[in-house]
Parts: structure tokens; C-alpha cells; sequence
């Protein structure tokens, strides 16, 4: 952490205060704040609209859908996750429920996007994994990562599962693209689903260097070390990981074990109160989520499963 953030209030220069000051006096005016001095706390981050909030919920449900069993998954009957997406056209779905996390792939019309969703996994186990002292970390496969630097690493059990279904996805990825007629893929996964989500934007990237490839990703803990984060970062994807409240998963691995997180977080703080997050994972952002739980005793596991504005993710929420 720099030192130079906590100066902040310091080092304003008066013009900035005191245009803080009005736009404070023009937001109490309005109704839209309640009467406390300015909160200097929230410069770093940005509030989000009730539009762009609106806009998630698809890839929310998705994310949630990928926790359905496959026979349903496969005539698109799961729910409120699959009516949230009536239009959806699924194409491939697999995984066990056990060994390999259930996946789908397919094409949503109304977002003119090819949708990758993995399925997470029990959250308290997750927990416990990722806090272990060993969670070790190792360079990606070069069959499936061309070209990658051997700096890069990823942690071995995420890169595993990722490499149980990268093929199989990627060609199916390749087929919608050329019978759609779209660039636009986006991965979107829970827990350990969003990890997978992570590794996808890298393995698109690498293997279809033309397409657009976005990511949303939630309660996703970290997945590699910094040269991996930068890599992300440098990638050209449109990443999102949106964490909620006091959840714990986004902090493990900690970052003394060697972990990472990319740009692009999105904190709820509570529900229609949600900030994005400009900063790297160096807890400058006062109101992101390593900053609300320095550390995992601060956390709260079922903020886990959200609800991720208005939208719970996880097992039992498959109906
Ligand atoms: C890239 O994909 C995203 C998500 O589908 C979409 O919102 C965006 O408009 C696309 N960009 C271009 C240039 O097509």
C-alpha cells in the first residue's frame, strides 16, 4: 500500500475541495445524500447507474444457470436463470458435477454474444483450499496458452480444471463464431467458475486473436500471480469481477502467497449502492473489497452467494 493514498485529504488542492463542496451541496439539495460532510473515502471509485446495474443481470443469471444440472441445462428449463435468457440458444453443455465443472456454451441473440459459463463449487471448501498454506502455483500449458511467458502462473488446480474442458470449448467457441456471424464471446462464472471465466479471456485471446472477449465474473478469488494480472490487464478484454459486501473468497489466496487480481472489480456495498473499483489489488480503494475485509476473519462467507443485485448464485439457487 502507498503511503501517499492515506495523504490524500492533505494533499487536495482547494480547487478540488471545493468543487467536492458543490457538487456535495448540489447532491443534498437533491435528496440524493444524506447531510454528511463530503466522504473523501469515495474519490477512488465510481458509483454505478441503475442502467449499467440493470445491464448485469443477464450474465448474473448465467453465472447462476451454470450451478443447474446438465439435463436441464441442455433443454434450457432451469428457471427463473433460464427465463432471465428465454432467447438463449444453448449449443454445448458438459461436466459431471464432480471431477469436471458442468459448463455451457451457446448464443444469446438479444446480447449478439457467444456466452462460456462454468459452474462453481461448494464455497466453505473453496475456502478452505484457497486458504491453505499450499496453494501453489505453476506456468500455463503452452499447447493451450501459445505463446505465453514462462513469468505468467496460474494456480495449479484452477489451470487443471480450465484444461479438463479448454478444447472442447474452444471449438465449439469457433463454430458459433463463423455459423453465428459474431466476434463477441463472454465468460461468465461464479466462485471457482469465475477463476475459470479468467482463464478464458486469456486462452480467447491467445487463440482467437480477432474476437471480442469480455468477462463477468463473481465472488472470484484471486487465480494467479501479478504477471498474470498484468497480462489480463494487457490482454484487451472488456474483465469484470464483481464481489459482494463482506465476502471473503475475493481476498484468497492472499496476495503474501503470491496472488494477483486484475483490474476491473465491482464492489456491492449494499444492494443499489455498487462502485467500480479504477485501482490494482493494493487495497487504495477505500471502498473495494480488500479494504472491507483485510483480512479472511473479517469476511463472511454467505455474501458468497450474494445477492448480487438481487440475484443469488449457487446450488440450491437452481429453480
Ligand atoms: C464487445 O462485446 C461486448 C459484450 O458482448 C459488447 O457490449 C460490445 O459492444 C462489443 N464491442 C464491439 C466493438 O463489438
Amino acid at each position: 500500500m502507498s503511503s501517499t493514498s492515506k495523504a490524500f485529504p492533505t494533499r487536495i488542492s482547494l480547487f478540488r475541495m471545493s468543487s467536492l463542496l458543490i457538487i456535495s451541496a448540489a447532491l443534498i439539495a437533491c435528496g440524493l445524500t444524506s447531510a454528511n460532510p463530503v466522504d473523501l473515502h469515495r474519490r477512488a471509485v465510481t458509483q454505478l447507474s441503475t442502467t449499467e446495474l440493470a445491464s448485469f443481470a443477464p450474465f448474473t443469471q448465467f453465472a447462476r444457470a451454470a450451478y443447474c444440472g446438465t439435463d436441464i441445462l441442455q433443454d434450457w428449463t432451469c428457471g427463473e436463470a433460464c427465463e432471465a435468457n428465454a432467447d438463449f440458444a444453448v449449443s454445448l453443455v458438459g461436466g459431471d458435477d464432480n471431477d469436471i465443472q458442468n459448463y455451457f456454451v451457446g448464443y444469446s441473440p438479444s446480447l449478439e454474444a457467444i456466452i462460456v459459463a462454468h459452474e462453481g463449487t461448494d464455497p466453505t471448501q473453496l475456502e478452505s483450499d484457497l486458504t491453505d498454506i499450499d496453494v501453489p502455483l505453476a506456468t500455463l500449458d503452452s499447447t493451450l496458452f501459445p505463446g505465453i511467458s514462462s513469468d505468467v502462473e496460474v494456480h495449479t488446480g484452477f489451470q487443471d480444471e480450465h484444461a479438463l474442458t479448454a478444447s472442447i470449448i474452444l471449438t465449439e467457441v469457433q463454430s458459433l463464431m463463423s455459423s453465428v456471424g459474431t466476434n463477441n464471446i463472454v465468460a461468465v462464472g461464479h466462485s471457482l467458475g469465475g477463476a475459470l471465466a479468467e482463464i478464458d479471456t486469456v486462452f480467447f485471446r491467445l487463440n482467437i486473436p480477432s474476437a471480442n472477449i469480455s468477462a463477468m465474473t463473481y465472488g472470484t478469488p484471486r487465480v494467479g500471480n501479478p504477471a498474470w494480472a498484468a497480462l489480463v490487464d494487457a490482454s484487451d478484454v472488456n474483465f469484470k469481477r464483481i464481489d459482494n459486501m463482506q465476502d471473503l473468497i475475493p481476498i484468497v489466496p492472499g496476495r503474501t502467497l503470491g496472488y494477483e487480481h486484475p483490474a476491473g472489480e465491482i464492489h456491492i456495498l449494499s444492494a443499489g449502492d455498487v462502485v467500480s473499483c479504477p485501482g490494482e489489488d493494493d487495497a487504495t480503494d477505500s471502498e473495494c473489497q480488500i479494504d472491507s475485509v483485510p483480512t479472511v476473519f473479517q469476511g463472511n462467507i454467505i455474501d458468497h452467494l450474494g445477492p448480487y443485485e438481487g440475484i443469488y448464485i449457487g446450488t440450491v439457487f437452481c429453480t
